[in-house]
């Protein structure tokens, strides 16, 4: 009984031990990366002047493509946080590399040194007056060092997600990263959190932003504004104008039909798998008294999304909503031939039962929920790549891209070290 409550004793120092460890190293990282990016930053200010490509009127022209369009190849993808945009990802990689279009991409990490500001001396080889097609990786937007990169006539995209969702997922997500919630008790930290937010919350504290409007914070602006504050409303004006198409994650399948027609893309550019799932046993549900604290709680993104939601039903309404119906169908039952073709099993599979590293997603801190899959061994031929490049998760798919992730590596490792190692064990 002793020895047992001094091994927990032990392990616990451990833990603590390692994890002020770990954090240590990542601040220390952290602003090594930092110091490069702002000395970089002075010696440029060049700005990107034309298109740079346009595709070829007879590269690859499938006979359901409407005549009257050419397809859309500058594109900026404001990849939001905990919103399938993953799954987005996956469709803009494999259209980038179809076609051979420049990718702007971030440098050592899977992200443009995400929460500082976006600055386009974070992309990966840049140079004053390069310009790229296509710029989808996670940033804090920052519309005028996006728009030094891309013809001024790129299309901007972007996804949003119930705000309620989106928070309940970045909470269970992002917490261990946040130390605000390390001294929430109880077995729910969620709960006690939503109960009495001002408690647990400071606007200072380190990673914030993960626990508070954080769509509102992706787009660049002030993720703590309450939701009668007229910068909100301004704030959503802004973006109503910056944006071509804002997607809504709830209306997957209907969004990509969207993309799709704006693109002037084909139903084969948007085939995808659902990507970076969690198991459905660590989804929480809210009640509807919590779910009504997170929307207060979460007031300026519940904004944005229901402007966004509203604009989205009026885009489907001209569309068509009868043609919006077969397109989804459609959309449907080429996924599902593509699963049977791809996808050992039928369906995603824990993590621990992935036999190909390549196809390993990436895991929160300290567990592993988040589902991927199993290719088949024996794939025709013709679908291998396709079924290859539609199963690869974004890390893996990013140093196919040929980033080098030396940071993103280094933390996952870390991370598998201090939590598998010893919480597990
Ligand atoms: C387009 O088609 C023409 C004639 O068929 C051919 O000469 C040209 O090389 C093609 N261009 C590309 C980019 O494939
Ligand atoms: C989004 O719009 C649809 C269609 O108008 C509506 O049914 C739905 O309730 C809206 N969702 C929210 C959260 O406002």
């Amino acid at each position: 009984m002793m020895s047992r409550i001094k091994r927990n004793k032990c392990t616990l120092k451990r833990r603590l031990i390692l994890w002020v460890l770990m954090t240590n190293i990542m601040l220390v990282l952290y602003c090594l990366m930092n110091s490069t990016q702002v000395k970089i930053r002075d010696s440029q200010q060049d700005t990107c002047p034309l298109s740079i490509s346009k595709l070829k009127e007879n590269v690859s022209k499938p006979s359901q493509r409407r005549e009257e369009c050419s397809p859309i190849v500058d594109i900026m993808f404001m990849k939001t946080h905990k919103t399938a945009s993953s799954t987005i990802l996956n469709i803009l990689f494999r259209f980038g590399e179809k076609h051979n279009l420049k990718f702007a991409l971030p440098d050592g990490r899977n992200d443009f040194f995400y929460p500082s500001p976006f600055l386009c001396s974070q992309v990966k080889d840049y140079r004053p007056g390069e310009c790229f097609n296509i710029i989808c990786n996670h940033m804090r937007f920052d519309h005028q060092e996006v728009a030094k990169l891309l013809p001024p006539d790129a299309l901007y995209i972007t996804i949003l997600r119930d705000p309620v969702d989106l928070f309940e997922s970045s909470f269970n997500y992002y917490h261990r990263a946040v130390p605000l919630t390390w001294r929430i008790n109880g077995e729910n930290q969620l709960t006690e959190f939503l109960n009495s937010p001002e408690t647990f919350y400071s606007p200072q504290a380190f990673n914030s932003f993960y626990l508070k409007n954080l769509l509102f914070f992706d787009f660049g602006f002030d993720n703590n504004l309450e939701a009668d504050d007229p910068r909100v409303m301004r704030g959503i004006h802004d973006l109503s104008k910056r944006f071509d198409l804002v997607l809504i994650a709830e209306y997957f399948e209907e969004s990509l039909i969207l993309l799709k027609d704006t693109l002037c893309w084909t139903t084969e550019d948007i085939l995808y798998f659902k990507v970076n799932a969690r198991r459905s046993s660590s989804v929480s549900h809210l009640t509807p008294e919590l779910r009504a604290k997170a929307l207060q709680w979460n007031g300026a993104d519940w904004k944005l999304y229901q402007h966004f939601n509203a604009t989205f039903w009026a885009r489907v309404e001209v569309y068509g909503r009868e043609r919006m119906k077969q397109e989804v169908n459609e959309l449907r039952r080429r996924n599902t031939e593509m699963k049977a073709i791809c996808v050992e099993d039928g369906d995603a599979v824990e993590a621990q039962k992935i036999q190909d590293r390549r196809f390993l997603p990436w895991q929160p801190v300290g567990e592993s929920s988040i589902l991927g899959y199993n290719m088949k061994k024996n794939v025709h031929p013709t679908f291998r790549t396709l079924c290859k490049k539609m199963l690869t998760p974004e890390i893996q798919y990013l140093s196919d891209l040929g980033v080098n992730l030396w940071l993103t590596r280094l933390w996952g490792w870390l991370k598998d070290l201090t939590w598998i190692k010893n919480i597990y064990n």
